[in-house]
């Protein structure tokens, strides 16, 4: 005999106890004590019924709020394939990639952008490495014009981790910070450089003109020598704080309504966060021996988180982390 028909005969056998305390007493006494042992039975399967849906409401629960808790771990986890990008809390909600915290929950491609280990973001531009003037990147991205004083492109990878910097010193309450440079070509950049050998000239009359461009080499390169032509960095600006630009190169304020980017929050911000965005500061006020350029608080060199990262702990410049 199979234990299923072992077991569906002792359930039958069970059926047929109940069935015959209702219907087969013949005295009144006996009818009674039936009734009675028939209430008694009732009310314990009512007990055993009541007990067992609440055990079951009870792992209802329990199973909803465990799946609940797996979920919101899922949010904060660092494999995250969805791709989608849910606005997150301001102060309460941080998501987890890289070991980094981010307040804004990074798509899959911000991910793969940031992360990136290709050599092409490491391209060093400096007086010693032009770009000459017919480099121009392939592969340039135009960037949300509400992040841009006027139209801004980067590099891809660059470009999708300067939009999600924003984004995140956004969430952080920097409302008001914005990208003022980006690519610029080597004909703007020729642009630049030429009007600011005019404005030292005319700010100081007695400068010839080799003097002035020995000035303006301090703080701009010249065409075919600048990072801004290779498309992987961006200067940032306050708009509301850094109204007229007018102390845009200095650190010291000019006037009331005009400060320096070193002066800002977000500068005090970036120096610690940056590179979570795969940017360098790429000018330090200690290392214009090796830079060769003066003290840019504003400017920003996207090289990847790894190598960003790196350049961050050994608090060295991209020359350095090349060599
Ligand atoms: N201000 C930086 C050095 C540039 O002109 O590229
Ligand atoms: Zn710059």
């Amino acid at each position: 005999m199979s234990n299923n028909e072992n077991n569906s005969l002792n359930f039958s056998s069970f059926e047929d106890d109940n069935i015959k305390d209702i219907i087969t007493p013949n005295s009144a006494n006996s009818q009674k004590g039936g009734i009675m042992q028939s209430f008694l039975k009732n009310k314990k399967s009512i007990f055993i019924t009541v007990a067992i849906t609440v055990i079951a409401v009870l792992l209802l629960v329990f199973t909803l709020l465990i799946i609940n808790n797996a979920n919101s771990n899922i949010d904060n986890d660092d494999d995250e394939k969805s791709g989608s990008s849910k606005p997150s809390s301001k102060d309460k909600v941080t998501y987890t990639t890289n070991n980094f915290e981010y307040k804004v929950k990074l798509t899959s491609d911000v991910k793969n952008a940031l992360n990136t280990k290709s050599k092409d973001y490491l391209l060093l531009v400096n007086k010693s490495n032009p770009l000459g003037e017919s480099y121009a990147p392939n592969n340039l991205l135009k960037l949300d014009s509400s992040i841009c004083t006027k139209d801004c492109e980067l590099q891809e990878y660059a470009a999708i981790a300067a939009e999600a910097l924003i984004a995140e010193m956004k969430a952080c309450g920097f409302e008001d910070i914005k990208i003022t440079s980006a690519y610029r070509s080597y004909a703007r950049q020729e642009q630049l450089f030429s009007g600011y050998v005019a404005d030292e000239m005319s700010n100081n009359p007695s400068l010839t003109e080799t003097q002035a461009k020995e000035i303006v080499l301090g703080y701009s390169a010249e065409a075919g020598y600048s990072e801004h032509q290779s498309g992987l960095c961006v200067d940032l600006i306050n708009t509301k704080k850094m109204v007229g630009l007018y102390n845009f190169g200095s650190e010291t304020p000019k006037n009331e309504y005009d400060v320096g980017f070193a002066e800002l929050e977000e500068y005090a911000w970036l120096l610690e966060n940056a590179h979570k965005f795969g940017f360098i500061l790429r000018y330090p006020e200690n290392k214009t021996g090796t830079t060769k350029y003066d003290y840019e608080s504003w400017h920003y060199r996207f090289v990847g988180v790894d190598v960003a990262t790196k350049i961050y702990k050994q608090g060295i410049t991209l020359e350095e982390y090349l060599d």
